[in-house]
């Protein structure tokens, strides 16, 4: 069934990526733009909110305005404005739901206040604009969320019907990937420099604890979090250099292990067609690699641009709400720690 067309406007001020989007039909990037703060944050080794709200309210007219120029459109060309209302910093996510509103008032178009965890699972519906569109996701699927703040599995059996399978006791993934980079003393944000620490480094260096939780679908990465707290304050306490490398490189592997066993295990018991992985993590090069290699299910996995914070995948999830009609009120407000719902 050919869904009908419709062009959203996606907003996106979670964190610290200052970002809009145009995307048509729920799939095609007609424009994509975002402005990372990671280096002013850098500097304070993580997130500093009030910065990144102020930062957020520095750039937002010109990024909504850029991805406007840059889709070729005008605002009345618009049919729907999709903002991240939650979760992530109150701080930060009013300055986008704010400029949202505005827009929405002015250019009378529906507004569509998104999970920013759904826009996460959204973005495996994107492509650009210039290819011939690839297969969409078909359910049921199980989707794999790792980022700064979430690592969960969820069962989507249509659009915007979600089953939480399970998430994270503790630490997410990101999180633990940025607490353990802090303490190898490796730059912020930790994931990447994780992963390129690990690149010279060997995974069975040391042996750390991989939690199954089995009988469960959660996870927890404090565990092995401590675990490299432990063998690190041993190696100093005997005046031996840290081999940051390999202290890296096995941590990343005990992290992706779990993720993907877990994941693959689930979809097994689920009986999914399909799995997405998304969020900030499913950028790491080893968690591609071994799930892309040990999965007889088909993995939709989004190009790098995409597994960080973006607005495009604001508005791709924007579009599926668009079509349902499922818009918000005008008065909607933040919901720093909106979970995502079981079904819609
Ligand atoms: O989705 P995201 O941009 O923001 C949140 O919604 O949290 O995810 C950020 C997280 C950070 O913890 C960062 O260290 C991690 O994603 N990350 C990575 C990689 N790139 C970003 N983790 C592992 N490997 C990477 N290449
Ligand atoms: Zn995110």
């Amino acid at each position: 069934m050919a869904l009908p067309p419709a062009r959203i406007l996606g907003i996106e001020t979670s964190c610290d990526e200052t970002a809009a989007a145009v995307i048509s039909n729920g799939r095609v990037i007609e424009s994509n733009v975002v402005a990372s703060q990671v280096d002013l944050h850098a500097q304070y080794g993580g997130v500093f909110p009030e910065l990144a709200s102020r930062e957020h309210v520095k750039a937002i007219y010109p990024i909504v305005n850029e991805a406007l120029r840059q889709a070729y459109v005008d605002i009345s060309e618009i049919d729907a404005i999709a903002v991240t209302q939650g979760p992530g910093l109150a701080g930060s996510l009013v300055v986008g739901v704010n400029m949202a509103k505005g827009l929405s008032l002015v250019a009378e178009k529906p507004l569509i206040g998104i999970n920013h965890l759904e826009g996460h699972i959204y973005s495996a519906w994107l492509h650009p604009a210039d290819v011939t569109p690839p297969q969409p996701p078909r359910f049921p699927l199980l989707a794999l969320l790792v980022s700064g703040g979430h690592s969960e599995l969820i069962l989507m059996t249509d659009h915007l019907a979600y089953q939480r399978l399970g998430g994270t006791l503790d630490d997410a993934a990101g999180e633990a990937l940025d607490k353990v980079a802090r303490l190898l003393d490796l730059p912020y944000p930790g994931g990447p420099s994780i992963q390129k620490a690990s690149t010279s480094g060997k995974e069975t260096a040391f042996s750390f604890p991989k939690a199954m939780l089995e009988g469960s679908w959660d996870f927890s990465f404090s565990g092995v979090k401590t675990a490299v707290l432990r063998a690190v304050e041993a190696l100093q306490a005997e005046g031996r250099p840290l081999p940051i490398e390999d202290l890296a490189a096995s941590f990343q592997a005990a992290v992706v292990d779990v993720l993907v066993e877990k994941t693959l295990l689930a979809a097994q018991k689920y009986k999914v067609r399909e799995i997405i992985v998304a969020g900030g993590v499913s950028a790491n090069k080893r968690l591609r690699e071994k799930i892309l290699a040990e999965s007889k299910y088909p993995v939709h996995i989004p190009p790098l641009a995409l597994c960080t914070d973006n607005a495009a995948m604001i508005a791709a999830a924007g579009y599926f709400h668009f079509i349902k009609e499922d818009f918000s009120p005008f008065d909607i407000d933040v919901l720093p720690n909106w979970p995502l719902s079981f079904s819609h």
